[in-house]
């Protein structure tokens, strides 16, 4: 596929994360007389105020969780986000307000034993949530930590019941064109579509995010549902999810669509194997700028290799 026009997260190595102020940005800000979180995101903090989930927010720890890093501070994470439907930049947070997240319906179809529609707060309602902490590797070789809140993908599939000979779950964000300026660009594949492997999504691991922080998610995070897998690189991790799909066909994701040779279904995080245009060896730690050695599936091989076992000879299980 010929993609003439570049993606922010498809630089090379060299350009991955560039920017000085995201290296240094806590300096930066401090010279600025923007250190507090108040002044930095009051637009984030008046649209908190509306979620009707609030109330929820915190959410016990799940202590069985750990990190090996610091937290990074929600100031980097909230202005640093990749969200293509608002921008090809990382700055899409001021953007990303725009998203409506009340009412929000998730469509569940396909390959089970009754389609449904759910109001996000009914969901809510069905579920405990928890925080956890958990790592996010992108592929373009940066990283970070996130004390999310929500509830294991497990318990979203004994809610929308697949079938057993379903073996992939789709998850599709929304399409607004309207609120989203990157969805009037007609070149890329909207709505933004990623899945996984029913096993896969009943993992352990597997979280449905709804919160970070001890509070609602933010919108430039994909409000108000979206899921993590913390050993895949975080493109897997659809935003904003409006609709869940089971199927027995391996779907296409926004990325593999647009280049298949950089791109594919599986996308765990490995170390030792480069992406074509940069080295997947290293990360830079968001907000501290440093660079660590990647941990091969991020660092959660104990729960996850064992989904992978005999698989490697047939698979790229890397891309
Ligand atoms: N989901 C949607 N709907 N649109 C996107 O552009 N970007 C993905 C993923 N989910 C994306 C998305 C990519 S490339 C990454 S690295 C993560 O979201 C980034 O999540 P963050 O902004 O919370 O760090």
């Amino acid at each position: 596929m010929n993609i003439i026009r570049r993606r922010g997260w498809e630089i090379p190595e060299s350009r991955a994360t560039p920017e000085e102020w995201f290296f240094n940005r806590r300096e930066m800000l401090k010279a600025a007389g923007l250190a507090t979180t108040s002044m930095l995101l009051p637009s984030l903090a008046a649209a908190q105020e509306a979620d009707p989930s609030a109330g929820l927010y915190p959410a016990k720890r799940n202590e069985k969780y750990k990190l090996d890093r610091d937290i990074t501070e929600e100031r980097f994470n909230a202005r640093y986000n990749n969200f293509y439907e608002f921008g090809g930049d990382k700055d899409i947070y001021n953007a990303a307000q725009a998203l409506k997240i009340r009412p929000w319906m998730i469509k569940i179809d396909g390959m089970v034993e009754k389609p449904f529609e759910i109001g996000i707060d009914d969901l809510l309602k069905q579920v405990q949530l928890e925080e956890r902490l958990y790592r996010l590797r992108c592929v373009e070789a940066w990283g970070m930590t996130i004390p999310w809140t929500g509830f294991p993908t497990k318990a979203l599939l004994d809610i929308a019941k697949p079938l057993s000979s379903a073996k992939y779950m789709v998850m599709q964000t929304f399409r607004d064109p309207k609120i989203a300026p990157g969805q009037r660009q007609a070149w890329y594949p909207w709505p933004y579509t990623d899945g996984c492997t029913i096993a896969e999504a009943a993992n352990e691991l597997s979280f449905m995010v709804t919160g970070a922080y001890g509070k609602p998610a933010a919108k430039q995070f994909g409000a108000p549902i979206r899921i993590h897998q913390p050993w895949k690189y975080g493109f897997k991790a659809v935003k904003s999810i409006q609709r869940i799909t089971f199927t027995d066909q391996r779907p296409k994701s926004f990325w593999e669509a647009l280049q298949a040779a950089e791109y594919g279904f599986w996308a765990n995080v490995n170390p030792e194997v480069d992406h074509p245009r940069w080295s997947q060896a290293t990360e830079t730690v968001l907000g501290e700028g440093k660079r660590v050695p990647t941990l091969m599936w991020n660092g959660y091989g104990e729960f996850v290799a064992d989904l992978y076992k005999g698989m490697d000879k047939s698979e790229k299980l890397y891309m």
